[in-house]
C-alpha cells in the first residue's frame, strides 16, 4: 500500500517524535496483543500504597518559591532548591533544571530567557547557535565565560516548543533569580531580550532599552539584543557592538 504521507510530513513527524524523547522505532514484525496471555500485574492494594505528595491547593507558587530561595546559603543549595520546587509545570516537560554556566565569580553576569533544545539536552544555559555567537560577542570585549562571565536563564527550563514564558511562570521563578544575583554578586547584570527586561526590569521594548544602563538588583544593568535575534537580524550587529563596548567600559569604571 502507499504511504499516505509525502516525505515532508513524515520527516516532521519523526522530528516531533524525536523532540519527545522517542529513541526507539517499533519492532519489524507486528504483535498482536489481544492474542497475548493476559500477564498483567494485579493492581496493588491502595491503603499499601504510599500517598502520593498532594498540591495544596492554596499554596502560592510565588510565597512558596520565595521561601525556597531565602532558605539556600550557596549557590548549590539554590541549585538543591530550584531542583526541588514542583509548582512550575515547565519542570514535567523539561529534561533537566538548566541552572548556570561559567564562573560564579565573574564581574559580569548574564540573563537570558530560557532554555532551549540544546540547553535542555546538556543542561547548561547558552550552548545552542545563539549561545556560540553570545561567546563570539564577548570574546570580542575579552570576556569569556571560562573566567569572567556567570550565565543564567530567568526560567531554568524548557518551555514547550520554546513558546514564551508566561508572565506567571516569570513571577514564581524570579525569587530563585534575585537569590542566584544576591549569591553570585556581580558587579553588573547583563539583560539579553525582552523577556529578561520584563522579569528583571518589569520593562519590555528592548530597541528602545538596548545599550542604556538601568538599576535593578542593587546593580548596574544593561539590556542588550538577544544573540537568537541577532542571528535573525544580522544588521542590528551593529548596536550590540556598541553595547558591549558600553559594557568593557563600565567595568574599567567601576
Ligand atoms: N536562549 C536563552 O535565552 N537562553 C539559553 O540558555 C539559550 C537560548
Amino acid at each position: 500500500m502507499e504511504s499516505a504521507l509525502d516525505y515532508h510530513t513524515a520527516r516532521a513527524l519523526l522530528e516531533w517524535q524525536i523532540e519527545l524523547g522517542v529513541t526507539e522505532t517499533i519492532g519489524d514484525a507486528p504483535v498482536d496483543r489481544y492474542a497475548l496471555p493476559d500477564t498483567a500485574p494485579k493492581p496493588k492494594k491502595l491503603q499499601s500504597a504510599k500517598p502520593a505528595p498532594e498540591k495544596s491547593p492554596e499554596a502560592d507558587p510565588v510565597e512558596v518559591a520565595q521561601q525556597a530561595a531565602k532558605g539556600a546559603g550557596s549557590l548549590a543549595e539554590l541549585r538543591a532548591v530550584m531542583e526541588a520546587f514542583d509548582l512550575c509545570d515547565l519542570k514535567r516537560g523539561a529534561r533537566q533544571l538548566v541552572f548556570a554556566d561559567g564562573n560564579p565569580a565573574a564581574r559580569v553576569m548574564i540573563i537570558g530567557e530560557a532554555p532551549g533544545r540544546d540547553e535542555d539536552r546538556e543542561g547548561r544555559p547558552f550552548v545552542g547557535r545563539a549561545g556560540q555567537l553570545l561567546d563570539k560577542m564577548l570574546a570580542a570585549i575579552d570576556l569569556n565565560r571560562a573566567e569572567t562571565v556567570y550565565i543564567t536563564n530567568v526560567l531554568p527550563w524548557r518551555p514547550p516548543q520554546n513558546r514564551d514564558p508566561k508572565p506567571e511562570e516569570i513571577g514564581m521563578m524570579k525569587p530563585f533569580l534575585e537569590r542566584h544575583v544576591a549569591l553570585a554578586k556581580p558587579d553588573v547584570l547583563v539583560l539579553m531580550g525582552n523577556i529578561s527586561c520584563q522579569a528583571v526590569l518589569g520593562k519590555r521594548g528592548i530597541t528602545r532599552l538596548r545599550g542604556n544602563w538601568d538599576q535593578a538588583m542593587n546593580l548596574p544593568v544593561i539590556p542588550m539584543f538577544h544573540p537568537a535575534y541577532l542571528l535573525r537580524q544580522p544588521q542590528m550587529k551593529r548596536q550590540a557592538w556598541a553595547d558591549l563596548l558600553e559594557l568593557k567600559a563600565k567595568l574599567k569604571g567601576i
